[in-house]
């Protein structure tokens, strides 16, 4: 299993996404793209039709009411696409569809229990666990969403677990001890005055 920091991009236009990417792609090869309807979410975020530069891998993480939707129309766009299970329609069929086209991963809310994605765990890459309510940059870490990634990590020892949410040098080293292995950054390193410094102290503190 890799060890990765993945900085993520909010935008409510495409020189507000450009703008984003181009703060970090000197120094990440993945970043993770919030896809946010106002409705499963109360924010909007890349709801338009997005262009996005092929030389950097990107993962889209749907907050929408009817991902199945999206996923029919952009899944060409990215290279691995997280969906959230409390509101997709037909999950195996979504799995179906994207083997040997995409990577494919569910998302648990934090109020969603590991229970509703475990008959799926066999034919995923890999499962976001929500450290945050989402919606929004900067929301409070919520720590008790670790339990998750601790049984989830008990019963998949080299299933991708990644963490979304409250991410700064502190919490990732929590998120690390419970089994974590992949970590999403928003507000930490898109807010700061430096975004690499920012990211190396991330590094920094999961090496510590
Ligand atoms: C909103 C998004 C997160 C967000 C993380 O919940 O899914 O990816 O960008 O931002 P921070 O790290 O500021 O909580
Ligand atoms: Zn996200």
């Amino acid at each position: 299993m890799e060890t990765k920091i993945i900085p993520s991009v909010i935008a409510k236009s495409q020189k507000e996404l450009v703008e984003k990417i181009e703060k970090v792609m000197d120094f990440v090869d993945y970043i993770h793209l919030d896809i946010m309807d106002g409705a499963f979410v109360p924010n909007e975020s890349l709801k338009f039709d997005f262009r996005i530069p092929e030389e950097l891998n990107f993962e889209a993480h749907l907050m929408l009411q009817n991902p199945d939707k999206w996923v029919e129309q952009n899944w060409q766009k990215v290279e691995r696409i997280l969906i959230p299970i409390e509101s997709c329609k037909h999950p195996k069929e979504l799995i179906e569809f994207l083997k040997d086209k995409k990577e494919v991963g569910f998302v648990l809310n934090p109020e969603t229990e590991l229970e509703s994605i475990k008959k799926h765990l066999d034919q995923i890459n890999q499962v976001l666990i929500m450290t945050v309510k989402p919606g929004f940059y900067g929301s409070e870490f919520l720590p008790e969403t670790l339990e998750k990634v601790r049984d989830l990590r008990k019963l998949r020892p080299s299933l991708d677990i990644e963490v979304d949410g409250g991410i700064n040098p502190e919490t990732i080293k929590k998120a690390k001890g419970a089994g974590a292995n992949l970590f999403v950054s928003g507000s930490y390193i898109m807010k700061s005055e430096n975004a690499k410094d920012a990211f190396n102290n991330l590094w920094q503190a999961l090496k510590n």
